[in-house]
């Protein structure tokens, strides 16, 4: 079998365009713009690059973005004193805060503060509850890019073995949610799975998000699967995926690729969830 590319960068461009027209429809009726405020702390070189995407994303979009750029040394109060600010500030409707932050600063804690209607990220643990609740909420966005990418393949998810590789509160967990609500049966693997390859095999849908290069190799994947890869690993000056794309293209029925498949869904989300939640507070 040669699987079908999930093109995540045509499907990103469709969910901007339509992003586009409500925040212009929100700014015509309002007589402001859509805002989103982005906290980046430290020299993470990655996360300038993503921070950068993102602020670029925003335009493109006809959201106003209102960038911070906080030294690495900044501590953890002061950010929390900006975020605070920020969640006054009615012109903004989202506040992102880029992680990793700088070692010492308690990410949970910065993240708490957060108000809950404009963690656009949803990451705080209201809305990370609400998720799991079935409640309506702000989801994370990676997951929900995932959740869009399955679905534009035509893949029905009720009913699928889905498995998820990896437990991260940003990706794994939420991951496993979205698809739950969606009536798949799921499991979570992790790195502390015992044969994690009889796992894997069973998946119609497979999830890869353990951040590791290569990970999923071919023989760990069902004929016919659908493969989400959500790694992004950086070595020699490119950019890996956490499945070894050669191998997976010869057993996969649909693969997103890396980079163009969940990476550009996961901004074009973020910008959904910062209209959505403009649209709800105004
Ligand atoms: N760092 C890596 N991924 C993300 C993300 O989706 N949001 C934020 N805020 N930080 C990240």
């Amino acid at each position: 079998m040669s699987a079908k590319i999930i093109d995540g960068k045509a499907i990103a461009e469709r969910v901007r365009a339509d992003v586009r027209k409500k925040a212009e429809a929100f700014a015509a009726k309002k007589g402001r713009r859509v805002g989103l405020a982005v906290i980046l702390a430290g020299e993470n070189p990655a996360s300038k690059i993503y921070v950068r995407n993102k602020i670029k994303a925003c335009e493109d979009a006809a959201i106003k973005s209102f960038s911070y750029e906080l030294p690495a040394e900044t501590p953890e109060n002061k950010i929390i004193e900006l975020v605070q600010a920020l969640n006054e500030d009615k012109n903004i409707d989202g506040i992102l805060v880029q992680l990793p932050l700088p070692e010492g600063v308690n990410e949970k804690r910065v993240l708490e503060h957060v108000a809950p209607h404009k963690d656009v990220d949803g990451f705080h643990a209201m809305n990370a509850g609400n998720l799991m609740l079935g409640n309506p909420c702000l989801a994370a966005c990676t997951p929900q890019g995932c959740i869009e990418l399955i679905r534009s393949a035509g893949v029905e998810i009720e009913g699928k073995n889905a498995v998820v590789v990896g437990r991260s509160n940003i990706v794994g967990k939420p991951m496993a949610m979205l698809l739950l609500q969606n009536n798949a049966t799921v499991t979570v693997a992790h790195s502390r799975t015992q044969d994690l390859k009889s796992v894997t095999s069973r998946a119609d849908i497979l999830v890869a998000a353990v951040g590791i290069k290569e990970f999923i190799t071919g023989d760990m994947i069902k004929s016919g699967a659908v493969v989400i890869d959500v790694g992004m690993n950086r070595h020699d000056g490119k950019l890996y995926g956490d499945v070894n794309f050669g191998e997976a293209c010869e057993k996969a029925s649909y693969i997103t690729p890396v980079p163009g498949g969940v990476g550009p869904m996961t901004i074009a989300m973020l910008l959904s969830n910062t209209v959505a939640a403009a649209e709800k507070n105004a």
